[in-house]
């Protein structure tokens, strides 16, 4: 297999999987288990772990949904931006210490996934700008709530990043293919890979994002693990194809598309220090 078979498989398909290595399955598997044990905690002790403005650490039920405010997406989260331990709040100490230790050995491991799919495009694209995904992009754990009412867990919707590596511990994933939302079928070990926005701009519209939505199967756990790849926010990049995509600022879109799933603007990465 090639390095630049998630690529094409985007251009052909509209979506990719990556096969994970064996040992990285089992950091994915501790990744899961502390994130149980973080989200098991008391609301108190968790909201300690999250930034004033929802950007780094917790993020309690509420504050985010995929079509309407009044429909919030049935989950809690973690965000952990740019392998940076330091930005969530409290980072030292024992309530979330293990669950950051466990999200920094799976950041290679998603970092690593998303450089394939990055290097099979700029192949394809024969780009040459550095797009330093590592410092702009973050994990997000999503741990799901119980709710008997709700069809969806989450409502159908495109992320707005250039792809989102998503893995789950459990059913529930559809994603649209053919113009209907079906179960997606991934497989164990392996990583989906979802275009969203961003992607479509710099491919123009070359890509569509892949829409997807979350059913609820009632499940006693469910547990999603998402890499967000942004480009770099910082300035903007040129696009993959200028082909109909001339004056798109893909950095400003970066930054701000997650405002219509009510998150505030990314945040941007300090400048290097000399
Ligand atoms: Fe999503």
């Amino acid at each position: 297999m090639s390095l630049t078979d998630p690529a094409h498989d985007l251009l052909d398909r509209g979506h990719a999987t990556i096969p994970l290595p064996t040992a990285d399955t089992e950091v994915l598997a501790e990744l899961r288990t502390q994130a149980a044990w973080f989200f098991t905690q008391d609301e108190e002790t968790k909201v300690r772990h999250g930034s004033r403005d929802f950007n780094f650490g917790y993020r309690p039920y509420g504050r985010q949904y995929s079509i309407s405010p009044d429909r919030p997406d049935m989950n809690s989260s973690f965000t952990y931006w740019a392998d940076d331990p330091t930005k969530v709040p409290g980072h030292e100490a024992d309530t979330v210490a293990p669950f950051l230790k466990a999200l920094g050995a799976y950041w290679r491991v998603a970092a690593d996934a998303a450089d394939q799919v990055l290097t099979g495009l700029a192949r394809h694209y024969g780009y040459c700008d550095d797009l330093e995904f590592r410092t702009s992009s973050y994990l997000e754990v999503n741990w799901y709530l119980r709710d008997p009412a709700r069809d969806l867990l989450q409502d159908r919707h495109e992320d707005g990043h250039l792809v989102t590596l998503a893995t789950s511990d459990g059913p529930g994933l559809e994603i649209e293919t053919g113009g209907a939302m079906k179960r997606a079928t991934v497989g164990d070990g392996r990583l989906l890979v979802m275009p969203g926005s961003v992607l479509t701009a710099m491919t123009a519209g070359q890509i569509p994002p892949l829409y997807h939505q979350v059913r609820n199967h009632q499940l006693e756990r469910r547990i999603t693990t998402l890499f967000l790849v942004n480009p770099r926010l910082d300035r903007n990049v040129a696009p993959y194809t200028a082909a109909g995509g001339e004056g798109v600022d893909i950095a400003a879109l970066a930054r701000t598309s997650g405002s219509m799933f009510g998150l505030p603007p990314a945040p941007v990465p300090d400048p290097p220090t000399a």
